[in-house]
């Protein structure tokens, strides 16, 4: 927990009087609202915040942060958000928590996105699964696309009674066992241009600064 709540502390240090801040998603985003409410309460700050899901809505609501609505935002001038796998050379992996849709879009338009995880998420190359939102309708196409393409499964994300998972947005998260990841920027491409796929959990762009979590440190690559 140490090595997130440093990551975390660090990111504060880009947090300035005025701005508006992109929340993200997961744990290591929750310690961050949880530190930047304390934050601008200590320091009487004007903040303002725009949060990629409901869950870190709700609790930047219950922390006291004000919170902003798609349309009252103009800038977002820092997005602070988690990652499950990222590579030396900022490219991510995210969607753990299914919310990757809504957290490329504020990340993405961020002036500056910063990432907090920590060292168990850094990995030479990208690896692991990455999480796709599909529109329901359209499942059974992505994973034969994919499957076609890639020759690899994808498989729908359930609750535990079955259940399929849905996003914020309503739709389905599918996860695809892609091993290694050579060439991030093309495969988010790809992903994207089979038709259904809302977005995938590939972010290869726009990444300013990783700052990487350990027990007694950080390592933060510009
Ligand atoms: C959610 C995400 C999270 O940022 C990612 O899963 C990392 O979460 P955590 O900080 O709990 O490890 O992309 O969609």
């Amino acid at each position: 927990m140490n090595a997130k709540t440093n990551a975390a502390l660090e990111a504060l240090k880009y947090v300035k009087n005025g701005q508006t801040i992109g929340l993200g998603t997961g744990s290591t985003a929750a310690i961050f609202i949880d530190l930047l409410a304390k934050k601008v309460k200590n320091e009487h700050l004007l903040i303002k915040c725009i949060p990629t899901s409901l869950s870190s809505k709700a609790l930047a609501y219950q922390k006291g942060l004000v919170l902003m609505e798609p349309e009252e935002v103009s800038t977002i001038d820092v997005a602070i958000d988690g990652a499950d796998c990222m590579d030396s050379k900022k490219n991510l992996i995210k969607g753990g928590g299914g919310a990757h849709t809504r957290e490329k879009i504020i990340d993405y338009f961020a002036e500056k996105f910063i990432v907090i995880a920590d060292e168990t998420k850094f990995s030479k190359i990208l690896k692991g699964p990455v999480p796709l939102e599909l529109l329901p309708f359209a499942y059974p196409f992505v994973a034969k696309a994919i499957k076609k393409e890639f020759g690899i499964k994808t498989e729908l994300r359930r609750r535990e009674n079955g259940d399929v998972w849905k996003s914020d947005n309503g739709n389905f998260i599918a996860d695809a066992y892609f091993k290694q990841i050579k060439n991030p920027k093309k495969l988010e491409e790809q992903l994207n241009a089979i038709p259904g796929i809302v977005e995938n959990g590939i972010f290869s762009r726009n990444v300013s600064t990783v700052i990487i979590g350990y027990e007694k440190k950080v390592k933060v690559l510009n």
